[in-house]
Protein backbone atom coordinates (compact mmCIF):
# COMPACT_ATOMS: atom_id res chain seq x y z
CA UNK A 1 0.00 0.00 0.00
CA UNK A 2 0.76 3.65 -0.32
CA UNK A 3 0.39 6.21 -2.39
CA UNK A 4 1.19 7.10 -6.22
CA UNK A 5 5.05 7.69 -6.67
CA UNK A 6 5.47 6.27 -2.55
CA UNK A 7 8.26 3.38 -4.08
CA UNK A 8 5.77 0.79 -4.07
CA UNK A 9 7.09 -0.82 -7.09
CA UNK A 10 10.56 -0.47 -6.56
CA UNK A 11 10.06 -2.22 -3.10
CA UNK A 12 7.96 -4.84 -4.74
CA UNK A 13 10.43 -6.05 -7.06
CA UNK A 14 13.42 -5.63 -4.32
CA UNK A 15 11.03 -8.04 -2.58
CA UNK A 16 10.79 -10.53 -5.16
CA UNK A 17 14.27 -10.82 -6.18
CA UNK A 18 14.98 -11.17 -2.11
CA UNK A 19 12.68 -14.11 -1.09
CA UNK A 20 12.39 -15.23 -4.89
CA UNK A 21 8.27 -14.86 -4.78
CA UNK A 22 6.82 -13.86 -8.12
CA UNK A 23 5.88 -9.60 -7.87
CA UNK A 24 1.84 -9.15 -9.22
CA UNK A 25 1.43 -5.88 -10.43
CA UNK A 26 -1.88 -5.18 -11.41
CA UNK A 27 -0.47 -1.43 -13.19
CA UNK A 28 1.87 -2.89 -15.22
CA UNK A 29 -0.82 -5.79 -15.80
CA UNK A 30 -3.00 -3.38 -16.81
CA UNK A 31 -0.50 -1.67 -19.20
CA UNK A 32 0.74 -5.16 -20.82
CA UNK A 33 -3.08 -5.50 -21.30
CA UNK A 34 -3.58 -2.07 -23.50
CA UNK A 35 -0.26 -3.31 -25.30
CA UNK A 36 -1.65 -7.06 -26.23
CA UNK A 37 -5.03 -4.40 -27.51
CA UNK A 38 -7.28 -7.09 -25.56
CA UNK A 39 -10.84 -5.45 -24.92
CA UNK A 40 -9.99 -4.96 -21.10
CA UNK A 41 -6.62 -3.46 -21.93
CA UNK A 42 -8.36 -0.80 -24.06
CA UNK A 43 -10.91 -0.43 -21.14
CA UNK A 44 -8.22 -0.03 -18.63
CA UNK A 45 -6.10 2.75 -20.41
CA UNK A 46 -9.05 4.73 -20.75
CA UNK A 47 -9.32 5.22 -16.85
CA UNK A 48 -5.32 4.88 -16.19
CA UNK A 49 -5.12 8.12 -18.49
CA UNK A 50 -7.14 10.04 -16.64
CA UNK A 51 -5.81 9.02 -13.22
CA UNK A 52 -8.71 7.33 -12.43
CA UNK A 53 -9.34 3.55 -10.87
CA UNK A 54 -9.81 0.71 -13.59
CA UNK A 55 -13.33 -0.71 -12.54
CA UNK A 56 -13.09 -3.56 -10.01
CA UNK A 57 -14.84 -5.84 -11.82
CA UNK A 58 -11.74 -5.81 -14.53
CA UNK A 59 -8.79 -5.60 -12.34
CA UNK A 60 -10.76 -8.60 -9.76
CA UNK A 61 -10.83 -10.85 -12.73
CA UNK A 62 -7.26 -9.80 -14.24
CA UNK A 63 -5.80 -10.71 -10.05
CA UNK A 64 -8.39 -13.77 -9.77
CA UNK A 65 -6.94 -15.40 -12.74
CA UNK A 66 -3.07 -14.65 -12.15
CA UNK A 67 -4.18 -16.19 -8.44
CA UNK A 68 -5.13 -19.55 -9.98
CA UNK A 69 -1.34 -20.04 -11.46
CA UNK A 70 1.01 -22.53 -9.56
CA UNK A 71 3.77 -20.08 -9.15
CA UNK A 72 2.23 -18.37 -6.33
CA UNK A 73 2.36 -21.80 -4.33
CA UNK A 74 5.22 -20.40 -2.23
CA UNK A 75 4.04 -17.03 -1.57
CA UNK A 76 3.53 -13.95 -3.58
CA UNK A 77 3.45 -9.93 -3.34
CA UNK A 78 0.54 -7.71 -4.56
CA UNK A 79 1.72 -4.10 -5.67
CA UNK A 80 -1.41 -1.71 -6.40
CA UNK A 81 -4.18 -4.37 -5.63
CA UNK A 82 -6.57 -4.18 -3.82
CA UNK A 83 -7.01 -0.30 -4.10
CA UNK A 84 -10.37 -0.26 -3.10
CA UNK A 85 -12.97 -1.91 -0.61
CA UNK A 86 -14.49 -3.86 -3.16
CA UNK A 87 -11.36 -5.26 -4.41
CA UNK A 88 -10.00 -5.99 -0.92
CA UNK A 89 -12.89 -7.60 0.09
CA UNK A 90 -12.64 -10.01 -3.23
CA UNK A 91 -8.88 -10.50 -2.38
CA UNK A 92 -10.32 -11.75 1.00
CA UNK A 93 -12.78 -14.82 -0.96
CA UNK A 94 -10.53 -15.53 -3.50
CA UNK A 95 -7.56 -16.09 -0.60
CA UNK A 96 -9.91 -17.71 1.41
CA UNK A 97 -10.98 -20.14 -1.42
CA UNK A 98 -7.38 -21.45 -1.62
CA UNK A 99 -6.73 -21.55 2.24
CA UNK A 100 -4.45 -18.64 2.16
CA UNK A 101 -4.08 -15.35 4.15
CA UNK A 102 -1.85 -11.96 3.60
CA UNK A 103 0.75 -12.40 6.08
CA UNK A 104 2.02 -8.81 5.93
CA UNK A 105 0.21 -5.94 4.50
CA UNK A 106 3.35 -3.00 3.86
CA UNK A 107 2.48 0.34 4.18
CA UNK A 108 4.97 2.95 2.07
CA UNK A 109 5.27 6.26 3.93
CA UNK A 110 6.28 9.10 1.43
CA UNK A 111 7.07 12.70 1.94
CA UNK A 112 5.01 14.45 -0.23
CA UNK A 113 8.67 16.10 -1.86
CA UNK A 114 10.12 12.92 -2.27
CA UNK A 115 6.67 11.31 -4.50
CA UNK A 116 6.89 14.72 -6.29
CA UNK A 117 10.44 14.48 -7.14
CA UNK A 118 10.16 10.76 -7.93
CA UNK A 119 7.06 10.81 -10.56
CA UNK A 120 8.31 13.84 -12.76
CA UNK A 121 11.89 12.04 -12.61
CA UNK A 122 10.66 8.60 -13.51
CA UNK A 123 11.49 7.07 -16.71
CA UNK A 124 9.87 3.49 -17.57
CA UNK A 125 10.31 0.63 -20.51
CA UNK A 126 7.04 -0.34 -21.51
CA UNK A 127 8.45 -3.29 -23.54
CA UNK A 128 9.54 -4.68 -20.26
CA UNK A 129 8.66 -2.62 -17.27
CA UNK A 130 11.98 -1.83 -15.90
CA UNK A 131 11.47 1.96 -14.05
CA UNK A 132 14.67 4.17 -13.35
CA UNK A 133 14.40 7.46 -11.75
CA UNK A 134 16.62 9.78 -14.06
CA UNK A 135 19.12 11.32 -11.01
CA UNK A 136 18.66 8.30 -9.13
CA UNK A 137 18.57 5.04 -10.35
CA UNK A 138 19.63 6.22 -14.01
CA UNK A 139 20.15 3.66 -16.88
CA UNK A 140 23.13 3.40 -18.04
CA UNK A 141 22.43 5.23 -21.81
CA UNK A 142 20.51 7.69 -21.90
CA UNK A 143 16.78 6.97 -23.01
CA UNK A 144 17.52 2.99 -23.62
CA UNK A 145 16.20 0.08 -20.73
CA UNK A 146 19.44 -1.73 -19.61
CA UNK A 147 17.25 -4.84 -19.07
CA UNK A 148 15.85 -5.17 -22.94
CA UNK A 149 17.51 -2.43 -24.97
CA UNK A 150 13.93 -0.45 -25.60
CA UNK A 151 13.09 2.97 -25.23
CA UNK A 152 11.79 4.51 -22.06
CA UNK A 153 9.24 6.67 -21.80
CA UNK A 154 7.29 9.08 -19.34
CA UNK A 155 4.37 7.24 -18.32
CA UNK A 156 1.11 9.93 -19.41
CA UNK A 157 -0.49 9.59 -16.06
CA UNK A 158 2.86 11.29 -14.72
CA UNK A 159 1.99 14.91 -15.68
CA UNK A 160 1.21 17.04 -12.61
CA UNK A 161 -2.55 17.37 -13.08
CA UNK A 162 -3.02 13.96 -13.26
CA UNK A 163 -0.86 12.88 -10.42
CA UNK A 164 -2.49 15.58 -8.35
CA UNK A 165 -5.91 14.00 -9.44
CA UNK A 166 -3.89 10.39 -8.48
CA UNK A 167 -3.70 11.51 -5.10
CA UNK A 168 -7.31 12.61 -4.54
CA UNK A 169 -8.19 8.77 -6.04
CA UNK A 170 -6.04 7.49 -3.08
CA UNK A 171 -7.25 9.31 -0.35
CA UNK A 172 -10.94 8.55 -1.37
CA UNK A 173 -10.70 5.44 -2.46
CA UNK A 174 -7.64 3.18 -1.00
CA UNK A 175 -6.51 5.15 2.11
CA UNK A 176 -9.94 3.07 3.85
CA UNK A 177 -8.77 0.02 2.70
CA UNK A 178 -5.98 0.55 5.77
CA UNK A 179 -8.64 0.81 8.38
CA UNK A 180 -10.18 -2.73 6.93
CA UNK A 181 -6.98 -4.10 7.90
CA UNK A 182 -5.85 -2.34 10.48
CA UNK A 183 -7.51 -4.31 13.05
CA UNK A 184 -6.09 -7.11 11.93
CA UNK A 185 -2.24 -5.98 12.92
CA UNK A 186 -0.91 -6.74 9.76
CA UNK A 187 0.02 -3.29 8.71
CA UNK A 188 3.83 -2.55 8.70
CA UNK A 189 5.18 0.07 7.73
CA UNK A 190 8.15 1.17 5.73
CA UNK A 191 9.74 4.48 4.58
CA UNK A 192 9.70 5.58 0.91
CA UNK A 193 12.44 8.21 1.68
CA UNK A 194 14.87 5.49 2.07
CA UNK A 195 18.26 5.21 -0.62
CA UNK A 196 17.84 1.95 -2.23
CA UNK A 197 20.69 0.55 -1.05
CA UNK A 198 19.02 0.75 2.60
CA UNK A 199 15.96 -1.19 1.41
CA UNK A 200 16.66 -4.70 1.33
CA UNK A 201 17.88 -4.58 5.35
CA UNK A 202 14.92 -2.20 6.24
CA UNK A 203 12.63 -5.05 4.62
CA UNK A 204 14.85 -7.99 6.53
CA UNK A 205 13.45 -6.28 9.90
CA UNK A 206 10.42 -6.02 8.74
CA UNK A 207 9.74 -8.97 6.94
CA UNK A 208 12.69 -11.73 8.51
CA UNK A 209 15.47 -13.03 7.02
CA UNK A 210 15.43 -14.57 3.23
CA UNK A 211 15.64 -18.37 3.49
CA UNK A 212 19.50 -19.02 2.22
P1 LIG B 1 0.27 2.01 -10.79
O1 LIG B 1 1.14 1.69 -11.92
O2 LIG B 1 0.11 1.02 -9.68
O3 LIG B 1 0.68 3.43 -10.22
P2 LIG B 1 0.66 4.03 -8.73
O4 LIG B 1 0.07 3.26 -7.65
O5 LIG B 1 0.09 5.39 -8.93
O6 LIG B 1 2.07 3.95 -8.31
P3 LIG B 1 3.31 4.33 -9.13
O7 LIG B 1 3.68 3.25 -10.10
O8 LIG B 1 3.12 5.73 -9.70
O9 LIG B 1 4.37 4.50 -8.02
P4 LIG B 1 5.07 3.47 -7.05
O10 LIG B 1 4.58 3.73 -5.67
O11 LIG B 1 5.01 2.07 -7.54
O12 LIG B 1 6.53 4.04 -7.15
P5 LIG B 1 7.80 3.51 -7.97
O13 LIG B 1 8.42 2.37 -7.24
O14 LIG B 1 7.51 3.36 -9.43
O15 LIG B 1 -1.20 2.33 -11.29
C1 LIG B 1 -1.42 3.18 -12.39
C2 LIG B 1 -2.90 3.21 -12.71
O16 LIG B 1 -3.36 1.87 -13.01
C3 LIG B 1 -3.83 3.69 -11.61
O17 LIG B 1 -3.94 5.10 -11.58
C4 LIG B 1 -5.13 3.01 -12.02
O18 LIG B 1 -5.75 3.68 -13.08
C5 LIG B 1 -4.68 1.66 -12.55
N1 LIG B 1 -4.67 0.60 -11.51
C6 LIG B 1 -3.58 -0.10 -11.05
N2 LIG B 1 -3.96 -0.98 -10.12
C7 LIG B 1 -5.31 -0.84 -9.98
C8 LIG B 1 -6.29 -1.44 -9.13
N3 LIG B 1 -5.95 -2.39 -8.24
N4 LIG B 1 -7.57 -1.05 -9.26
C9 LIG B 1 -7.94 -0.10 -10.15
N5 LIG B 1 -7.07 0.53 -10.96
C10 LIG B 1 -5.78 0.16 -10.88
O19 LIG B 1 8.77 4.76 -7.75
C11 LIG B 1 8.55 6.00 -8.38
C12 LIG B 1 9.89 6.57 -8.91
O20 LIG B 1 10.79 6.77 -7.83
C13 LIG B 1 10.64 5.66 -9.88
O21 LIG B 1 11.28 6.46 -10.83
C14 LIG B 1 11.68 4.94 -9.02
O22 LIG B 1 12.82 4.61 -9.80
C15 LIG B 1 12.00 6.01 -8.00
N6 LIG B 1 12.35 5.49 -6.68
C16 LIG B 1 11.60 4.63 -5.93
N7 LIG B 1 12.20 4.38 -4.76
C17 LIG B 1 13.34 5.10 -4.78
C18 LIG B 1 14.40 5.30 -3.85
N8 LIG B 1 14.39 4.68 -2.66
N9 LIG B 1 15.40 6.11 -4.17
C19 LIG B 1 15.41 6.73 -5.35
N10 LIG B 1 14.47 6.61 -6.29
C20 LIG B 1 13.44 5.79 -6.01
Amino acid sequence: MGPPGSGKGTRAKIIGKMYDIPVITTGDMLREAFARGTEHGKVADAYMRKGELVPDEIVIAIVEERLRQPDIESGFILDGFPRSVRQAVALDRILKGQSKTIDTVLNVVAKPETIINRLSLRRSCPRCGAVYHLKDMPPKEDGVCDECGGPLIQREDDKEEIIRHRFDVYERRTFPILELYESSGKIKEISGDLEIDEIPKALEEILGKPDP
